[in-house]
């Protein structure tokens, strides 16, 4: 059983695909983290992210590097990620990766941006799932006041936006529903409905 989970930023797919994994005792997979995991080993190793020969050499160990590491989620390293994730050289290399981690005997719930498209077309189930940019900008604004971090809602929902162009408008595979995918929009449902609206999409598959 190959769930994959696909959509923008901020839409709760990473809540939703661990809730899954964990309903339907499956393994778990953050692609964004490997994505992310290949900008912080060059930010640690001083080098330029969009330097391809050393983010294809990192990206070719990711499966070395700690997907746990909490610097995983600065703001640095998401944005080196993001330059990194437009490379297709280093795609070519985490496409790998993620095969592997899907043919796992026990199964597997993937989720990111390509998962549906490019890396498992052929998975079980496809979930598409989305929200508002302002509802998504508005989680994003909530988690990092929690965090303690000064920002605006404005530069919050200006970013966000920012890196759904970039995701929707670059050439390596770009962010998109597959045909076949699900469409889940949770602007309108807390985490608790939102699983439930999955595990019926997953059931009756
Ligand atoms: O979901 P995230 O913010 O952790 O993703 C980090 C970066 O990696 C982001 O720029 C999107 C990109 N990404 C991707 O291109 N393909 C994936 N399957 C997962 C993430």
């Amino acid at each position: 059983m190959i769930i994959a989970v696909d959509g923008p930023v901020a839409a709760g797919k990473g809540t939703l695909a661990r809730r899954i994994a964990d309903i339907y005792k499956l393994d778990y997979l953050d692609t964004g983290a490997l994505y992310r995991a290949v900008g912080l080993k060059l930010l640690q190793d001083k080098q330029d992210p969009a330097d391809t020969a050393a983010a294809v050499t990192a990206a070719r160990h990711v499966g070395e590097i700690a997907l746990d590491d909490p610097a995983l989620r600065d703001e640095k390293t998401g944005e080196a990620a993001s330059v990194v994730a437009a490379n297709e050289d280093v795609r070519a290399e985490l496409l790998q990766y993620q095969r592997n981690f899907a043919k796992r005997e026990k199964g597997a719930v993937l989720d990111g941006r390509d998962i549906g498209t490019v890396v498992c077309p052929d998975a079980d189930v496809k979930l598409f799932v989305t929200a508002s940019a302002e509802i998504r900008a508005r989680r994003r604004f909530d988690e990092l006041a929690a965090k303690g971090v000064e920002t605006s809602f404005e530069a919050v929902l200006e970013d966000l936006q920012a890196r759904d162009a970039r995701d929707t408008g670059r050439g390596a595979a770009p962010l998109k529903k597959a045909d076949d995918a699900h469409l889940l929009d949770t602007s309108k449902l807390d985490i608790e409905a939102a699983v439930n609206a999955a595990c019926k999409i997953i059931d009756a598959a």
